[in-house]
């Protein structure tokens, strides 16, 4: 009894705690520019270069991504690539939110990538979308080779 009076307590704080926070994401994904987006969610791992993510600014590394251009840059890291999760882990950030962090990183590392107007949006979406369906057609393959078990 008294047991889950303190879990009760404990979880009504969690989720007082959280409920505003939780608010709060959805009203700012709105308006961020490329570079709060990057400093609020990126950066947790691109700052210091976890799992040797692209670090702004090291030229060198990010030479060969910007090489590839930002329609096909942005759709690959959107999807998720390697071990960068898709939409960089964060499941209610904008495809158009997450395109303007890729187009401020890469303009910190010698591109000039600007915030993607309607005409490279829809070339992003349309790269993404090719690539998920190559993702699927995969999963779909490995799972069929289990069900013949
Ligand atoms: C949990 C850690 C993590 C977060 C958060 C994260 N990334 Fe990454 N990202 C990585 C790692 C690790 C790589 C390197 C992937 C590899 O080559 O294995 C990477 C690679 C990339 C690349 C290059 C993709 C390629 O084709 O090689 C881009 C672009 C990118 N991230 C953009 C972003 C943006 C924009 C955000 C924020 C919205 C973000 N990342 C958030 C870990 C992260």
């Amino acid at each position: 009894m008294k047991k889950s009076v303190v879990c009760s307590a404990f979880c009504a704080l969690v989720l007082v705690g959280i409920a505003p926070w939780a608010g709060a994401q959805s009203t700012e994904t709105l308006g961020r520019t490329g570079k709060q987006v990057y400093q609020q969610i990126c950066a947790a791992c691109h700052a210091d270069g976890v799992a040797s993510a692209p670090q702004p600014g090291d030229t060198k590394a990010w030479a060969p991504l910007i090489e590839e251009g930002q329609d096909i840059l942005t759709a690959h890291a959107w999807v998720g690539v390697r071990a960068m999760p898709a939409q960089g882990g964060v499941p209610d950030l904008t495809l158009e939110e997450f395109s303007k962090a890729v187009a401020w990183m890469a303009s910190a590392s010698g591109a000039d990538w600007k915030d993607p107007d309607a005409a490279l949006q829809h070339r992003i979406r349309h790269e993404a979308a090719q690539r998920l369906e190559q993702d699927i057609r995969a999963k779909q393959a490995m799972k069929k080779m289990l069900e013949q078990d």
